[in-house]
């Protein structure tokens, strides 16, 4: 039988609402101590509800888990140096790292101010390399720990008006490879998840909140990626790192990783002239479209 999280210590940044809250909630079910990090941003990382962490705190305990609140930010060192230490100085060691903390600041690319891409990269990318950085001496100590990074479609595949998140997204998927490469000897996992879940994040695009859309995509439950996030803190997983998974509904996707797809090689080196008439027609079929996420991922949630 799977011993599930049992006495491990897990760590989820931004737990404290939608995605988060759920992995935070389902670790703790399966038997893991749990650090639920949150803020309590405002979606564009304003100040928002800094309680939002305790409340999923006592949801935990009142089933019967063990759980701390953490209020730290992500998007700064020392802060997050500190919410490693609090889960060491609450539980004894850290296991598990779910790097999901995450805003938005939407705009189209001509428009974006270096604030919001700055702001934007801080939370997702940084937050990321700070938290599993502070996590990282621990993991190597003990020879072992799990990341999990919530990426996005986004950046593996494109959305229109979200360069900030995309870029920090996409460089999310490097920094857990790198990961993956760098700590295997120490037997340390790391993997990444592109959620699809109907949160805050979602249902702030314009005109999507409406009960029709609700209703269509009521499968598209944040509850639904956290029972893949849990294997993959889990020792079932521990053949599996480096990896890229989509979550959408009941549905898991393994994703495709960056690989030549069609080589071309002139001896003579290549000229204007030869790139435009003999290596553009012979790879032309290969070069991709600009279709974005709800062009790839069209079919119906069930
Ligand atoms: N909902 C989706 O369909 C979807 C799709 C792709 C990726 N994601 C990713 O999933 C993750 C969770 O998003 P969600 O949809 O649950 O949104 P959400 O807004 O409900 O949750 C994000 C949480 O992160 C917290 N947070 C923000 N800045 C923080 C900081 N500096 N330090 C600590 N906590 C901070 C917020 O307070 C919030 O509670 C994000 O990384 C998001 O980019 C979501």
């Amino acid at each position: 039988m799977s011993e599930g999280l049992r006495d491990k210590v897990i760590v989820v940044t931004g737990g404290g609402r939608g995605i988060g809250r759920d992995i935070a909630l389902t670790a703790a079910a399966e038997g893991a101590r749990v650090v639920v990090n949150d803020t309590g941003a405002g979606l564009d990382g304003a100040p928002g509800d800094a309680a939002c962490a305790q409340s999923v705190v006592d949801e935990i305990k009142a089933a019967g888990g063990h759980a701390i609140a953490d209020t730290h930010s992500v998007a700064e060192p020392g802060e997050a140096e500190a919410i490693i230490a609090g889960a060491v100085q609450a539980f004894g060691r850290v296991d598990g790292v779910v790097n999901n903390a995450g805003i938005l600041r939407d705009r189209m690319f001509w428009k974006m101010s270096f604030n919001d891409f700055d702001a934007v990269m801080k939370v997702h990318l940084y937050g990321a390399f700070n938290v599993s950085r502070a996590a990282a001496q621990h993991f190597r100590e003990q020879q072992s720990g799990a990341f999990v990074h919530i990426t996005s479609t986004s950046g593996l595949v494109g959305n229109v008006g979200q360069a900030n998140y995309a870029a920090a997204k996409l460089g999310l998927v490097g920094l857990s490879r790198s990961i993956a490469t760098d700590m295997a000897r120490a037997g340390i996992r790391s993997n990444a998840i592109a959620p699809f879940a109907m949160t805050r994040m979602v249902l702030s695009i314009p005109g999507l909140d409406t009960p029709e859309f609700r209703e269509k995509n009521k499968e598209m439950a944040p509850a639904k990626i956290a029972p893949l996030a849990a294997f993959l803190l889990g020792d079932d997983a521990r053949e599996v790192s480096g990896q890229v998974f989509a979550v959408r509904g009941n549905e898991i996707s393994v994703m495709s990783q960056s690989r030549p797809l069609k080589t071309v090689h002139d001896a003579r080196g290549w000229t204007q002239e030869t790139l435009a008439n003999r290596f553009l027609p012979n790879v032309k079929s290969t070069l991709y479209s600009l279709e974005t996420t709800n062009e790839v991922f069209a079919g119906e949630v069930i």
